[in-house]
């Protein structure tokens, strides 16, 4: 009872902390709008007010976290516990794809208006390029400039915050998948044995490692050497890829892949393009003249991020297609579906330029279909006698029901996982394609093979399908 009223005063705080937070906001904007129409606040007590804006903004994000940790340390190891991070998982998910969706979508956006800018006819002389478009509902015309315009608007659009968000939302459905339940999905002790602690220090780390290394191939006269910098790149990310398939589990292997480009990505954004933005700005703003560095050094790193966009889209929906990280030599496919995938990226990038390459689709299309044929189950072994439902029931029944029941025994399963139960014969029949996929082709079940299946079980369970898979 004590503990009740301990939560529920917590809550109570932590909820009014938060609406006096939101009315803030709200307050702020109309002082903020005030000061705009009189047009009579000076620019230092707008920027102020603009400054407070964002602490409490800063403050808001800050609160909602502490509810939801509060909120996990509530439910953990009570019946809640699954069902509450279940939705958790959700929300952060699809924010996440929101988030990914605006940021992958602007950098298309931009290579795209870069690479079919008209650059020769009617183009002034500050001008760069333009660009004719019709979209939604009317026409649009763009313009790019050489370096900046002669008074730099007040109104100036910045795209950052798709990137943070994206990764922030990213991190934290690592920790809600991964890294909360470290040993039912982040640990895998038949590739490598070890704490959690030491696993998720393992993961964060790599990402730090991955961007010094690459910020630093980024600053040796390689970079100046696009196919050596290419070269160099695939091997150190390959490197990785082996790395982490030594470490972690299967799936998490390949999450953390993705989440290591993904940092890449979210790191350029942040250490190298807006700051060297800014700088353009004030240069622009303090009439300097712009170092043209600048502009080619983030330009160069916002091409990176295009080309790893496609890996990272691929890495991300990974984790739904055993077939490709339950292969048993699953860092090969990961590199190879990674170079196929940037290889397309390559050939959008040349045709939106009007060049057209003869090579580079062909090859990354057989790459592709090179892995497909690789990760193909291999051809079995006859089976000999007739297998009954009662032999593939008592195997379900001692290596699946602890995790896949209504009400799971296993300690960190708590839910049946995906909604996949196996309590009757029904819905072991009825999902036997799936049993098919996960037990006998990939063998990425039962999880971390926790409940010990043998080779010979996984035999009976295949021949019980291949021979029809009925209650008989
Ligand atoms: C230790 C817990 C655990 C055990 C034991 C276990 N599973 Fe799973 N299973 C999971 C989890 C967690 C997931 C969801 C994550 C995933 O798809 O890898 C899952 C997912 C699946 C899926 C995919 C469902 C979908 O909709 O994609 C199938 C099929 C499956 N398990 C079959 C089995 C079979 C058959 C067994 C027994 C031979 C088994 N599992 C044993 C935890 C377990």
């Amino acid at each position: 009872m004590a503990a009740y009223m301990f939560n529920f005063v917590i809550y109570g705080i932590l909820i009014f902390i938060l609406v006096m937070l939101v009315w803030m906001t709200y307050h702020f904007r109309t002082l903020t709008n005030d000061s705009n129409a009189a047009d009579s606040g000076t620019d230092a007590n707008k920027n102020r007010l603009l400054g407070s804006h964002n602490f409490i903004y800063a403050a808001i994000v800050l609160v909602i976290i502490t509810i939801l940790v509060f909120t996990y340390l509530v439910v953990k190891g009570t019946p809640m516990e699954g069902h509450v991070m279940e939705w958790l998982n959700i929300v952060i998910r699809v924010m996440h794809i929101i988030f990914g969706i605006a940021w992958i979508g602007a950098s298309f956006y931009f290579v795209f208006l870069e690479n079919a800018l008209n650059r020769s006819e009617n183009v002034r002389d500050e001008l760069a390029g333009n660009l004719w478009a019709i979209h939604g509902g009317g026409f649009y015309y763009l313009e790019k400039y050489k370096t900046a315009p002669k008074s730099i608007p007040k109104h100036l659009h910045w795209f950052k915050y798709e990137a943070y968000f994206t990764w922030i939302s990213g991190f934290s459905l690592l920790f809600i998948v991964y890294y909360f339940n470290a040993k039912g999905f982040l640990i895998d002790t038949n590739v490598f044995d070890m704490s959690p602690l030491a696993a998720i220090t393992t993961g964060i780390g790599s990402f730090v490692v991955a961007w010094l290394l690459y910020d630093i191939l980024c600053k040796t006269p390689l970079i100046k050497k696009g196919i050596w910098f290419t070269i160099v790149g695939v091997i150190v990310l390959t490197g990785f890829a082996w790395f982490y398939s030594y470490v972690f589990s299967a799936r998490a292997a390949y999450i953390h892949f993705g989440a290591m480009l993904g940092s890449i990505m979210v790191a350029n954004v942040f250490f190298v393009i807006i700051p060297s933005q800014k700088a353009m700005v004030k240069a622009a703003r303090e009439g300097k003249p712009l170092n043209p560095e600048l502009g080619k050094d983030s330009g160069l790193r916002s091409l990176h991020n295009n080309y790893l966009t496609l890996p990272v889209i691929f890495t991300m929906v990974s984790n739904h297609f055993p077939s490709t990280f339950g292969h048993q030599y699953q860092w090969i496919i990961l590199a190879a579906i990674s170079i196929a995938s940037a290889g397309i990226k390559h050939w959008l990038n040349l045709r939106e330029q009007g060049r057209y390459s003869v090579w580079v689709m062909p090859v990354s299309v057989l790459i592709l279909l090179a892995t497909a044929y690789v990760t193909a189950p291999s051809k079995p072994g006859e089976c000999k006698t007739s297998i009954s439902f009662t032999q593939v029931n008592a195997i379900v029944q001692s290596r699946c029901i602890s995790c896949h029941s209504s009400k799971p025994t296993d300690d960190v399963t708590t839910t049946p996982p995906n909604g996949v139960t196996y309590d009757t014969p029904e819905n072991i029949v009825k999902l036997k394609d799936k049993i098919m996929q996960r037990v006998v082709l990939t063998k990425t079940m039962p999880q971390n093979n926790k409940t010990n299946m043998t080779l010979e079980e996984r035999e009976l369970i295949r021949c019980w399908i291949e021979q029809g898979g009925s209650l008989k």
